[in-house]
């Protein structure tokens, strides 16, 4: 049975994890940077790498202790090697070259972004491709249609913040602490989506792309009013960013016809209200909906190792050059 490690390091989760390929979690350990950060309310980039450099190493002893497996019973190490920030994704990308050097197995350098595209297919093993994806994270906002592994093809982008990052300023402006989206989804449980005004930046146009400043600058103006209650704003806000979501998608899925499934994952695929709304938009076209669980919704190393074991599995598979360079940027 393949067994891969997978390592994720490039924003405020330090994880290990061990997948193999019958898409068990075989161990797994993450700790978040939460408490760090949260002084200065959002992720500050010198702070997580050194965490994460406090952190990996007994993360993944513990991990291989765990499931007590050696480093020489691995078919490969997979790391997240960018996009995020360049410190903590150096730290996880030369710790992997490391174990790879040492023990004499693969390394495979993976996107990060093409490790929540995959993610889906770790918790649903019905999943086949091609499928339509929402890939909504802190740093992402994208609409992409998935071929296979390797084969994306992205159909839309925002033109300005990601839906994490609006769901993270919504909820520092309303002071509700960080990390923002969870507080954002649970705040405006208790509150009234239609009693705040919000535009839907976007919303009608042809093109499937996404625009969130000005809806955060919105819910700035209606937070400085003095008019509207938190709860008030939040399920507004979180209802405005939904509208935008499926009208965004409903002109992507228009040139995705063949695709049979909706698939959403990154953090945002976290949030309930989200996701029933995903559901549908997928009913309304005629698709099945899947999205992976919460926990492998945000960032994770489940989702980096079976990212590893989706690349071995091709039949043209070769490791990556243990000089391969860590990327700040790197599009899918
Ligand atoms: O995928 P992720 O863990 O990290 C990145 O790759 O960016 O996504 C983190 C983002 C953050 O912006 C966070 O606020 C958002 O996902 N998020 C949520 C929820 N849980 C996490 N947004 C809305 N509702 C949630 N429940
Ligand atoms: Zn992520």
């Amino acid at each position: 049975m393949t067994l891969v490690l997978g390592i994720e390091s490039s924003c405020d989760e330090t994880a290990a994890a061990l997948v193999d390929g019958d898409r068990r979690i075989v161990a797994q350990r993450i700790a978040s940077q939460d408490a760090e950060h949260a002084p200065f309310g959002g992720v500050v980039p010198e702070i997580a790498a050194r965490a994460h450099a406090e952190r990996l190493a007994p993360m993944i002893e513990g991990v291989l202790a765990d499931a007590n497996v050696a480093l020489g019973d691995l078919d490969a190490i997979a790391a997240t090697a960018g996009p995020g920030l360049i410190g903590g994704v150096m730290v996880g990308l030369v710790s992997a070259k490391a174990l790879a050097m040492a023990s004499d197995v693969p390394l495979i350098a993976v996107n990060h972004l093409e490790g929540h595209a995959l993610s889906p297919r770790l918790a649903d093993a019905a999943l086949d491709f091609p499928y339509a994806l929402l890939l909504v994270s802190g740093g992402h906002c994208q609409i992409l249609r998935v071929d296979g592994v390797g084969q994306y093809r992205r159909l839309a982008t925002t033109i300005d913040d990601a839906l994490g990052e609006a769901f993270d300023k919504t909820a520092k402006i309303l002071g509700l602490g960080f990390p923002g989206g969870p507080a954002v989804e649970r705040v405006a449980k208790e509150g009234d989506a239609k009693a705040v005004p919000l535009p839907r930046p976007m919303v009608g146009s042809g093109e499937p792309h996404f625009s969130f400043a000005g809806l955060k600058s919105a819910v700035l103006r209606a937070h400085e009013s003095g008019q509207y209650k938190p709860e008030d704003i939040a399920a507004s806000f979180q209802q405005a960013a939904i509208d935008c979501v499926t009208d965004r998608l409903r002109i992507a899925l228009a040139q995705m016809e063949d695709c049979k499934t909706l698939v959403v994952a990154g953090g945002v695929a976290a949030n309930a209200s989200v996701r029933a709304a995903l559901e549908d938009v997928a009913q309304a076209h005629a698709m099945r909906f899947t999205a992976p669980p919460p926990k492998l919704c945000t960032d994770n190393a489940a989702m980096i190792a079976w990212a590893g074991i989706e690349r071995l599995a091709l039949p043209d598979f070769i490791p990556d050059p243990l000089e391969i360079s860590a990327r700040p940027r790197w599009p899918l």
